[in-house]
């Protein structure tokens, strides 16, 4: 092994540099391999942007926010949008891949995304790329991992701007909705909930009842709580019912949610209950930023895990974090599938052990 490449893809997260940056240091300090960073995610792999990445390059980047290399959303090299001639169509560009991948001498690569990116490396490893994941979502939603990295940030600015909106609720005897991210899984909501000390939490996981919600409110009015707070990931539904507005993107005929669920059900709180309530959508400041403590140091333990497992030939894998060690899993057990959070889970059990309603 001589040479690596890096590739950042799928939607930001905090703590992408600090895995870049542990992979190159890693890779150079420990093996004296080369490393190249693709541009732009799989975009920049079909379309053969790359830079050198050295001790230099990744110096100073521990601590910021978003990628170095850049990153694109929706880019597949299987299924890449080709405009030629003002005509748009999708091709198969894994050869290109492939030839690119050669051309530059590249030995292996470090392909470091959520569920979409990862499912791209496997399908690369199936056509003879050595390749090894590296497990990142705000959401936590990946499978064969205890933890992604980023989640801990993410659940940390939620729980601030909870604590933020508890003394305006309180103030102003206010109902308080927060809409977080988590379109398949409600580990954001969750997580910020208790640590935010939500009165509801609605996740996709428990299809909610308004009567329910406004029941707790009720019942805290009772006990003089003249507030509430109320924490919604975007992907929570009514019992037997969407209520949230999709739109079509339509180069990629990929759904993506308009932040519609915390409006509406702040809508309805306030039809239902007659209290003045304000709906916060907490959007992409979740993913933007700086990695705090934890994140930094996953990330970074991520990073050298990943080279190692390049260094051992472990190739076709991801690294985990299972408990509190890092090991590796085969990157076939991390696609697919989406690790929802179990209704019957420790942390809803928590979550209800101190008053926190699911709107169930
Ligand atoms: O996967 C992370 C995530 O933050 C989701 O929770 C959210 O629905 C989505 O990304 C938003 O993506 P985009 O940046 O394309 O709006």
């Amino acid at each position: 092994m001589h040479r690596i490449g890096v590739i950042t893809g799928g939607g930001d997260c905090p703590g992408l540099n600090a895995v870049v940056r542990a992979v190159t240091k890693s890779a150079i300090n420990l093996y004296g391999w080369e490393v190249i960073g693709f541009e732009d995610g799989f975009k920049g792999l079909v379309e053969n942007r790359y830079r050198i990445l050295d001790l230099q390059a990744v110096s100073g980047i521990l601590h910021r926010g978003g990628t170095i290399l850049g990153t694109t959303n929706r880019d597949n090299p299987f299924n890449f949008l080709i405009e030629e001639n003002g005509q748009k169509e999708f091709r198969d560009m894994s050869a290109v891949v492939l030839e690119n991948l050669d051309r530059l001498g590249i030995d292996a690569l470090v392909v470091i995304g959520g569920d979409g990116s990862l499912n791209i490396a496997y399908q690369l490893h199936q056509k003879g790329v050595k390749v090894v994941g590296v497990p990142k979502t705000i959401d936590n939603d990946l499978s064969a991992t205890d933890l992604t990295f980023g989640f801990h940030t993410a659940v940390a600015t939620a729980m601030d701007a909870l604590d933020r909106l508890h003394t305006t609720a309180e103030s102003h005897h206010r109902v308080m909705v927060l809409e977080v991210m988590g379109r398949y899984a409600g580990w954001i909501a969750l997580a910020a909930g208790i640590a935010g000390g939500a009165d509801v939490i609605l996740i996709p996981e428990i299809p909610f009842k308004l009567e329910k919600i406004c029941e707790k409110i009720e019942e805290r009015t009772l006990t003089g709580k003249k507030f509430s707070i109320i924490v919604v990931a975007e992907g929570a539904k009514p019992e037997g019912g969407e209520m949230v507005v999709q739109k079509i993107v339509p180069e990629s005929h990929d759904p993506v949610r308009l932040g519609g669920i915390g409006n509406k059900v702040g809508e309805e709180i306030e039809r239902l209950t007659g209290k003045e309530t304000r709906v916060t959508v907490l959007g992409h400041l979740q993913r933007g930023g700086s990695p705090n403590a934890f994140d930094r140091i996953l990330s970074t333990r991520y990073g050298v895990a990943a080279t190692k497992a390049l260094k051992a030939g472990n190739y076709g894998s991801m690294v985990s974090l299972q408990g509190s060690a890092v090991t590796t899993v085969p990157l076939e057990d991390a696609i697919g599938e989406l690790k929802k959070v179990p209704v019957d889970h420790e942390m809803i059990q928590v979550a209800r052990a101190v008053g926190i309603s699911f709107g169930d």
